[in-house]
């Protein structure tokens, strides 16, 4: 495949902050459709890099094209999920779900049925009036997760979108994920820190390196799909786990460790 068949090429991206050299030289190329986790140490430049593909950031150098284009903003090719669920707390689910397309002028009468086929999709069907405060952190997750779909997006970027909830209902939204991205086979890049939510979800992961943050390693999950989630304890999944702890350990120490020094 040449690189213009890509859904994403990126080829020698780097950003500077000033003199922190956040990311030097990342090249990546992704496939229309693939699933792809980035983990990698606290400060390699992960959600720095999600937010230069989602158009929020520039770079300093280098090529990052979207369908063979250039990336210039911000667009609705793109779906933004974030760790924290930052809903509008006086908007209920389905104004809240709806902003993407309210801000693009699209609301309606179709735009309500998607909607609310996407709200059944990510499991809210009956909350459709729900505040935000009436609603759990994984129910707001959906929302989000809802909201960023609502745009119809061709590339999702989510950036530790599942770190503020419980370990059950985590992996019950690790799921549904999977089974949304099934079914809508979109393109995502999904930032993790915990490395089993990385193997289980992706095709693919992407190990980055930090000082400077980049890319040090890619990691081709070959696990059947659809994964029922008891396939985290088989031999092949562990396998995976380990490999990939294996490669960032010794940079999560010295990140953990710096931390604490201040
Ligand atoms: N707007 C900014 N101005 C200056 N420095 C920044 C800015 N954004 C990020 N950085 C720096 O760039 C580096 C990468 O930050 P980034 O947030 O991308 O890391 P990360 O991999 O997402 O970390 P974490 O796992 O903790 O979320 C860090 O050293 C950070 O301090
Ligand atoms: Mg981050």
């Amino acid at each position: 495949m040449g690189a213009a068949s890509n859904k994403l090429n990126v080829a020698g991206l780097t950003k500077r902050f000033g003199p922190l050299e956040a990311l030097s030289g990342v090249d990546v190329a992704v496939d229309r459709g693939e699933f792809i986790s980035i983990v990698g140490p606290s400060g390699c430049g992960k959600t720095t890099f999600l937010r230069i593909v989602g158009g929020l950031e520039t770079a300093s150098a280098g090529v990052i094209e979207l369908d063979g284009r250039g990336i210039v903003g911000p667009g609705s090719d793109r779906g933004f999920v974030f760790q924290s669920d930052n809903l509008l707390p006086w908007r209920d689910v389905v104004s809240n779900t709806e902003i993407g397309p309210e801000l693009a002028g699209k609301l309606g009468p179709e735009q309500r049925a998607r909607t609310l086929k996407l709200l059944e999709l990510v499991g809210l069907k009956g909350f459709e009036h729900y505040y935000p405060r009436q609603l759990s952190g994984g129910m707001r997750q959906r929302v989000n997760l809802a909201r960023a779909l609502a745009v119809d997006p061709t590339l999702l970027l989510m950036d530790e979108p599942f770190s503020a909830l419980d370990a059950q209902t985590r992996e019950i939204m690790q799921t549904e994920l999977s089974r949304i991205w099934e079914e809508g086979k979109k393109t995502v890049l999904f930032v993790t820190h915990q490395i089993d939510e990385a193997v289980y979800l992706s095709d693919r992961v992407f190990v980055f390196a930090r000082r400077p943050g980049r890319v040090n390693e890619v990691i081709d999950i070959d696990l059947p799909r659809p994964r029922p989630l008891d396939i985290k304890r088989t031999p092949a999944f562990v396998a995976y786990v380990e490999r990939i702890w294996k490669l960032i350990e010794n940079d999560v120490r010295v990140s953990v460790l710096e931390e604490h020094e201040g």
